[in-house]
């Protein structure tokens, strides 16, 4: 056992590097692991932190003894009054409790119906276009995936409220990313005009969410989703509370729809700089498809266009860096011992940088994970939805998502992102493009595109 500690930084005396994590988070990482490599140890104010890279560590820490290094306690404090005790904030008996509770709606025969919706959506979304008109794509994307989730989880339809509920996330993200970043929670007795904001957001969050329980109870009616689940074992008396059942809808309806709609975006973005790789979609689609909308059972055999989403998440992870994990005793890892208390980064983005793994990392390209050769990478080597116990519950139901949403508007329109705009990704709770990306969009074919 090694018990020096791995290479890093000095950072200020009492500070540590709390300052350039708080500058630019993406960036102050992204530059520790090409300094100092795959195992790096920095200080965040007195504590020890370590941006761990290697897959076996990541293994270790995700899958192996995920106990042992739970959820870090201080970011759970951060986060836990926006989107309070759900999946994605608890830890130990209760989240084991809120992942069984939901998990039902993720079932593979639920997922197939889904797609009926996604496709839908995507063929609603598209019915406004118009060839050769500009559109802001990053709306497009969010409209139609808050859609997605709410009517596939909650039977509920957002048609009126998706710009509040955009607005609103938008919001929480960067309030809760200001905290996050110098890990250190604001108390909300605090009376500033940031916990005015903080309260009023978390407000609307509610009241959204709130109102699709409303809305269920004016029926009753079990139907099928998540939120039936969820409000028929509140009301037969089960262990339900109604905080669980808010916390659960909040968790799955943040969670679930800006990391999905950023990943269309980054795709877009990368299609629209790879023309060969676009041919390639067109002919898959035309060849699978024959210009009808896709179906469920046409998704496994969009081949290239999963491709094509597996490699945006390899270079555009938008869960780009994990919750924060924390040690709850002295750990051996890597070779080190690490002690208890200390903090665990866990990064997609940096790990998916590995060449080793993935030659010339930078560059686009889906032939990467032709015929699954993900499948004979190392555990923890790419990793865009987490892994072990605490993996993303919404990872085939995004895939799939993202994969028809793609068939169905790309069959019909390519697009084109406008020049002259910085596409650099700014790495706060998702990894987001920037605010209003705008595309050009042309017909394909002028003839479906006007059917759709
Ligand atoms: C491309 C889209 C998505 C990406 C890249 C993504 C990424 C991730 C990642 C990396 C984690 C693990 C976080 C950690 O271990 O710290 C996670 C957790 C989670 N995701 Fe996703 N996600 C996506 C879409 C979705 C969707 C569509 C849903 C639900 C409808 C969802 C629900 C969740 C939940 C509930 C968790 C917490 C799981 C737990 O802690 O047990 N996600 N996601």
């Amino acid at each position: 056992m090694n018990t020096t500690s791995p290479p890093g930084p000095k950072g200020l005396p009492l500070l540590g590097s709390v300052l350039d994590l708080r500058k630019d988070k993406l960036g102050f990482l992204t530059s520790l692991a090409k300094a100092y490599g795959d195992f790096v140890h920095f200080r965040v104010g007195p504590r020890d932190a370590y941006l761990v890279s290697r897959p076996d560590c990541v293994h270790d820490i995700l899958v192996e003894h995920p106990k042992r290094m739970p959820k870090e306690w201080i970011h759970q404090r951060i986060v836990a009054p926006f989107f309070g005790n759900g999946v994605v904030t608890s830890n130990g008996a209760v989240h084991d409790r809120q992942r069984r509770l939901a998990q039902p709606a993720f079932q593979p025969r639920r997922l197939d119906n889904y797609c009926r919706v996604f496709v839908e959506q995507a063929l609603l979304g598209i019915s406004e276009w118009r060839s050769c008109g500009e559109y802001d794509i990053d709306n497009e994307m969010l409209r139609m995936t808050i859609q997605n989730v709410c009517l596939t989880l909650f039977s509920a339809d957002a048609t009126d409220i998706v710009s509040r509920a955009a607005d609103a996330m938008t919001d929480i993200l960067g309030l809760l990313g200001r905290e996050y970043d110098i890990a250190f929670p604001i108390p909300m007795w605090v009376p500033n005009e940031y916990n005015r904001r903080k309260k009023a957001a978390i407000r609307e969050l509610n009241d959204i969410v709130m109102k699709f329980v409303e809305d269920w109870r004016k029926t009753g009616q079990d139907k099928g989703d998540l939120l039936s689940m969820l409000m028929l074992a509140h009301g037969e008396g089960g262990d339900v509370t109604l905080d669980d059942l808010r916390d659960n809808m909040i968790a799955m309806f943040s969670a679930g729809h800006e990391t999905t709609a950023f990943t269309l975006v980054w795709r877009w973005i990368m299609l629209a700089r790879h023309p060969e790789v676009e041919a390639a979609l067109w002919e898959e689609l035309d060849r699978v498809l024959g210009g009808r909308p896709p179906t469920a059972e046409d998704y496994p055999q969009l081949a290239y266009t999963t491709m094509i989403i597996k490699e945006t998440l390899r270079i555009y992870p938008t869960g780009w860096l994990l919750f924060p994990r924390e040690t709850t005793e002295d750990v051996a890892l890597g070779g080190y011992t690490i002690p208890k208390g200390s903090m665990l980064y866990v990064s997609p983005y940096v790990i998916h940088r590995n060449p080793t793994y993935f030659p010339d990392p930078e560059r686009f390209d889906p032939e990467r994970f032709r015929a699954g050769a993900d499948k004979q990478l190392p555990r923890g080597a790419y990793i865009p939805f987490g892994l072990g116990p605490r993996v993303c519950m919404g990872q085939h139901f995004a895939t799939m998502e993202a994969v028809l949403t793609l068939a169905t508007v790309a069959q019909r329109y390519r697009v084109s992102i406008l020049a002259k705009q910085p596409l650099v990704p700014s790495g706060s709770l998702a990894l987001r493009p920037p605010r209003g990306v705008k595309v050009r969009v042309d017909a394909r074919n002028p003839a479906a595109a006007a059917a759709a």
